[in-house]
């Protein structure tokens, strides 16, 4: 059976993007990092792929004259590459339904809180001056919300008195960066279509 055929969308800097595709090389997430998508051009994600020679891909919705058919676009390249599924890691919109349908429960998302807590944009910064005891992180299945869908796995990082900012969100990223490949590797690894 041939490897599953995976791709990420990110808008950003790419920090997941870069363990994940450590995993697929070092043998924790059995698949092939087939694409990276990215909506902004100036992506510093866009290098990083371009360094790990992973093929990518970059559009806006700025390009197309409706959001369907901006999906419609992506939903062909994602067929055209036999993409198997998608890890949406730091990709700044929401998915629209041609997406959906398309891959019924074979995308994910990873956010950097304990959802239903704090969704949106500042999670980490959200929780910290909540001062909540603790925050984590969420890998879920998504639907047509924002940092919604059925959870998957969650993991706990409490938050030290005294800690600043930088260095909760420092933990809360290597913790993002140990459990979204693990999660990835158990709904996806080995199994393609
Ligand atoms: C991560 O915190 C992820 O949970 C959230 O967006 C951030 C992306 O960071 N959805 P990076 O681009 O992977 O470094």
């Amino acid at each position: 059976m041939s490897r599953p055929r995976l791709a990420v969308f990110a808008s950003g800097t790419g920090s997941n993007f870069m363990a994940i595709a450590k995993a697929t090389r070092d043998g924790g997430l059995d698949a092939d990092l087939a694409l990276l998508f990215c909506d902004q051009p100036h992506a510093p994600v866009l290098k990083r792929a371009a360094e790990l020679g992973v093929a990518s891909r970059c559009f806006s919705p700025a390009e197309y004259e409706s959001r369907a058919g901006y999906e419609g676009r992506l939903r062909d390249l994602l067929v055209d590459q036999r993409i198997d599924g998608v890890a949406l890691a730091g990709y700044m919109r929401i998915i629209g339904q041609p997406l959906l349908d398309s891959y019924p429960g074979r995308i994910l998302n990873i956010h950097p809180s304990l959802l239903p807590a704090f969704p949106g944009r500042h999670a980490i910064a959200e929780a910290y001056a909540a001062g909540a005891t603790e925050t984590g992180v969420t890998v879920h299945f998504i639907d047509a919300g924002v940092d919604t869908g059925p959870i998957i796995a969650q993991r706990s990082v409490p938050l030290i008195p005294g800690e600043s900012l930088e260095g909760l969100t420092a933990r809360v990223h290597r913790v993002e960066h140990e459990l979204y490949p693990e999660v990835l590797q158990q709904v996806m690894g080995g199994k393609s279509e």
